[in-house]
């Protein structure tokens, strides 16, 4: 099966050309335009990222037909990205790919963005296969998820307050750093010396057991403050800037590394997956390596075009999905939240 796969939930327009089997699917093609004009606001504008998302999603979609060889004719099926994220940058992609499946006469499929980025390291890790721990970190989220199988899902923590990548944004902006600033914020802390700011690790200590409810949850924003609290304590910003962007970034490191090795030993897993675009940060990807590495672990992060939101995990989740026999039809509609398909809530909020 040959799927065109679609992605439009934030500032990125996608897609993808993919061909299965759903367990080794071959990518024919992937584009992704990246929406500049945010860096001027410094932070994403919806309705100006819908507008973006109708101008393009036309020709990054025959791009990447033209890209793969091929052409409508050779498409079995059309899957998009339709929740979670902002709603009328959804719509286009989901209204899109309706158009384009009932034209065709071809099956189309709703993606849950999430599941999408679950699939996104496979891409580039055939044995990023489950059973796996997944860290996924993105702008938007951060959960800590049990892979039993493809579509069987449990999350086991989440962040109480700020998603990793939006702490690095926040960060990054208190230190002067443009928007998206968490790849910014890595090459600053590259340059600092680890020994002059430490801060606390939220949410970490040793005495925590596995039934407490802070065992697998994370928390940045007292750690976002506590970086508040020094940039202003400081007498000499331009000195101490570098020194904060790394005590900030191995705090969070040291945090997220912490908390996934806790689930991956809970459930006995000999692989870790990361998933989102704050797995391009090498710190945070050396350090898991390293620490899953004393535990008999295998670490697998996804390439940065993989990492960030793209359609070629939406086409690798709609494969599985489309091998199981699942079908939208044009009911379907974009949601800013939605749950996850096969994602069993085990948190402690929930147990
Ligand atoms: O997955 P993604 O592309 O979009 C969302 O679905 O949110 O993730 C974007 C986030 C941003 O917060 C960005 O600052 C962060 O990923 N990010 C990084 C790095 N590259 C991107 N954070 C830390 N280090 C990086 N190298
Ligand atoms: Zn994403």
């Amino acid at each position: 099966m040959r799927v065109l796969a679609l992605e439009s939930s934030c500032d990125e327009t996608s897609a993808a050309v993919l061909h299965g089997p759903a367990d080794a699917p071959v990518r024919e093609s992937l584009v992704i335009l990246s929406q500049d004009v945010h860096r001027i606001f410094g932070g994403v504008v919806p309705e100006i990222a819908s507008r973006e998302h109708l101008a393009a999603i036309v020709p990054v979609a025959r791009r990447a037909l033209a890209d793969a060889g091929r052409t409508l004719d050779d498409i079995d099926a059309i899957a998009v990205t339709h929740a979670p994220g902002l709603v009328g940058a959804l719509l286009v992609g989901v209204s899109y790919a309706k158009a384009l499946a009932a034209a065709r006469g071809i099956p189309l499929l709703g993606v849950h963005h999430m599941e999408g980025h679950l699939f996104a390291t496979a891409l580039d890790h055939p044995e990023a296969t489950p059973p796996f721990t997944a860290l996924l970190v993105s702008g938007g989220h951060t959960m800590l998820i049990d892979v039993a199988a493809w579509g069987d899902y449990r999350l086991l923590g989440a962040t109480r307050d700020d998603a990793a990548g939006e702490a690095f944004d926040k960060v990054a902006k208190l230190l002067g750093l443009p928007y998206p600033g968490g790849r910014h914020l890595e090459a600053l802390a590259a340059t600092g010396d680890p020994d002059r700011f430490r801060f606390s690790r939220p949410m970490l200590n040793g005495g925590q057991q596995p039934t407490d409810s802070d065992y697998f949850d994370v928390s940045f924003s007292g750690l976002k403050t506590a970086v508040l609290l020094a940039v202003r304590a400081s007498d000499d910003l331009d000195r101490d800037r570098p020194h904060l962007a790394c005590a900030f970034q191995d705090a969070l490191v040291d945090t997220l590394v912490a908390k996934t090795l806790r689930a991956a030993v809970a459930h006995g897993r000999r692989r870790i997956v990361l998933g989102g675009g704050v797995a391009c940060n090498r710190a945070l990807v050396t350090a898991m390596t390293t620490a899953a590495a004393s535990r008999g672990a295998q670490v697998f992060a996804p390439s940065p075009r993989l990492a960030t939101d793209n359609a070629a995990m939406i086409g690798a989740a709609a494969l599985f999905r489309l091998g199981r026999g699942e079908r939208d039809d044009a009911t379907l509609t974009a949601h800013a939240a939605a749950p996850m398909p096969g994602l069993v809530d085990a948190t402690a909020r929930h147990r």
